[in-house]
């Protein structure tokens, strides 16, 4: 499962759509975390697509990863701004890939 505390465990090291992606990063094989508010590992995603299909606000979209060994596209946070908090998409992954900060 993604590690929630992230933030402290990893390096802030790249910019994405807007969003932060936390690092190690080594293309196309590790790819990170992606977003703060919402974030999904990039590294346990194996594109199920539920949390595009819940979330009531759209905050995900698809990214093509060719390469990487769990699936060749994830879903990416770009309008976690938008989040409410509703939770669906971290009750809905199989493989708990999001973390969601509601504090
Ligand atoms: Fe969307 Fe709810 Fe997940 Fe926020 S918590 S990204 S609103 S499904
Ligand atoms: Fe990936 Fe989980 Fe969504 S596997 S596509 S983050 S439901
Ligand atoms: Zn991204």
């Amino acid at each position: 499962a993604i590690d929630p505390q992230f933030h402290e465990n990893r390096e802030n090291v790249d910019e994405h759509e807007g969003h932060t992606v936390w690092g190690p990063v080594d293309e196309p094989e590790q790819l990170g975390i992606h977003g703060t508010h919402v974030a999904v590992d990039f590294d346990l995603c194996i594109a199920d697509g539920a949390c595009l299909e819940d979330c009531p606000v759209d905050v995900f979209e698809w990214v093509e990863t060719p390469g990487h060994p769990e699936s060749e596209e994830k879903a990416d946070p770009v309008n976690e701004a938008q989040c409410i908090d509703c939770m669906l998409c971290v009750d809905v992954c199989p493989v708990d890939a999001i973390d969601v900060d509601a504090g």
